[in-house]
């Protein structure tokens, strides 16, 4: 065992919420280091969702890690919702007055890497084993082991961003603090080089199930189709993928599903979850860690970002003598978390079919959407929830 280090936070988890804090501490001088159980190559490649909301833009901005995101982010004013063959277009911007950016989850834990040896911030990958100490006391530690040696650090907090299956969750009690919703079906997604068929998102609840057009840019595409939980990506040969997103979008895009090769394929399930005890001692959780959005939305990284919003302001704050921003975390992520789970979960019933509705139910959702169509004041409603509730 190495000799122990001492850092101010130390942060578990490299994905979008540990690295975004782990800058916005260093560049307030805060001392931190961030242990990350997976390699560079992987945490890189990781393919997630792509729309950012302004509170997660204005955190690169103010980072300035925002070169590659102002060069290549797409500026969306709208996105549509569909049956049948009615498109719904919602003008986000006229809405609200806020666009959202098209910019992969994948690219914004990218740039955030690259920028980090510049800043003086220290990434700890494959760091295996990690154990969170100590958390309810004065002098938290973590230890893990790296390249065949143990190795400890203390630290003053320790920050729990490592997702839904990460140790530090599993170190607070979950007496009744957890609330969990499961959905019968999942995402079977396709990234592909080909042009999106349509210039801004399209949700569909057609009949034979939710779809969804998405993009990463002008030449790169993102689709997904509602499975049943059974169903395995072995199953979903490419072209059998490309037949349904065709019989889905034709009535609905403004241009014909373009065929290339996948990049990626995927089966991921959908889940609603929150764990309400956010600060356990000297732990503090935070994105995945503490909650699951379903993906119908986009709220996954854009609310771990907002919890770092609050976390970073209330560490810098405690270095400064103040610790109302510590003592008021919890609360006041919650109170944006739950709203976010929200609007996931309303829009997850509404786009979707589940196999437990009958005829009734599929009427309720079209006859939700007509009123969307109609009502300026129920489109402003999911506007202002799919740009991002203020902070
Ligand atoms: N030790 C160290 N690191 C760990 C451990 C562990 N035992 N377990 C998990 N991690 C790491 C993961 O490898 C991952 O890099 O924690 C990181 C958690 O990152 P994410 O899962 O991306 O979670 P978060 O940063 O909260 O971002 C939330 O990103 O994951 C998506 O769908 C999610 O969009 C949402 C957003
Ligand atoms: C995506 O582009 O991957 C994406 C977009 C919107 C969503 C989910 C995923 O709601």
């Amino acid at each position: 065992m190495t000799a122990p280090s001492k850092t101010g936070v130390a942060i578990i988890g490299a994905g979008p919420a540990g690295l975004l804090l782990g800058h916005l501490l260093r560049a307030a001088g805060i001392a931190c280091v961030i242990v990350e159980r997976q390699d560079r190559a992987y945490v890189e490649s990781r393919i997630r969702a792509g729309v950012l909301e302004r509170t997660t833009t204005d955190l690169l901005r103010r980072l300035g890690i925002d070169a590659r995101l102002n060069a290549e982010g797409l500026i969306e004013h709208g996105f549509n919702l569909a049956h049948d063959d009615l498109l719904i277009r919602i003008d986000v911007s006229a809405l609200t007055g806020q666009p959202v950016t098209v910019y992969g989850q994948t690219e914004v834990t990218r740039d955030l890497i690259a920028a980090a040896p510049e800043r003086d911030l220290d990434i700890m990958f494959e760091a295996k084993d990690v154990v969170l100490h100590d958390v309810t006391g004065d002098a938290p530690f973590v230890t893990f082991t790296r390249d065949g040696v143990t190795q400890r650090i203390d630290a003053d907090f320790i920050a729990g961003c490592d997702g839904f299956h990460g140790p530090s969750r599993k170190a607070i009690p979950a007496v009744a603090c957890e609330y969990e919703r499961e959905y019968p079906f999942g995402w079977l997604g396709i990234l592909a080089d080909v042009p999106p068929c349509h210039d801004e998102l399209i949700y569909a609840n057609t009949d034979a199930g939710f779809a969804l057009a998405s993009m990463r840019s002008a030449t790169r595409s993102r689709y997904y189709i509602q499975v049943p939980l059974t169903e395995r990506v072995e199953d979903w040969p490419a072209d059998r993928l490309w037949d349904e997103l065709e019989r889905r979008f034709a009535p609905l895009a403004s241009r014909p599903v373009v065929r290339g090769p996948a990049l990626e394929i995927s089966i991921a399930p959908l889940r609603s979850y929150v764990f309400e005890t956010m600060r356990h001692g000297r732990l503090f959780l935070a994105g995945d860690s503490a909650h699951i959005v379903p993906p119908t939305g986009a709220k996954g990284l854009n609310l771990a970002a907002s919890d770092i919003a609050y976390l970073s302001d209330a560490f810098i704050a405690h270095y400064r003598g103040d610790e109302s921003g510590l003592t008021g975390y919890q609360a006041r992520a919650l109170a944006r978390i739950w709203k976010a789970e929200r609007f996931s979960w309303y829009l997850t019933k509404l786009m979707h079919r589940f196999p437990e509705d009958g005829a009734f139910e599929r009427r309720m959702q079209i006859a939700e959407l007509d009123y969307v169509a109609q009502s300026q004041a129920m489109q402003t409603a999911i506007a202002e929830n799919y740009v991002g509730l203020p902070l």
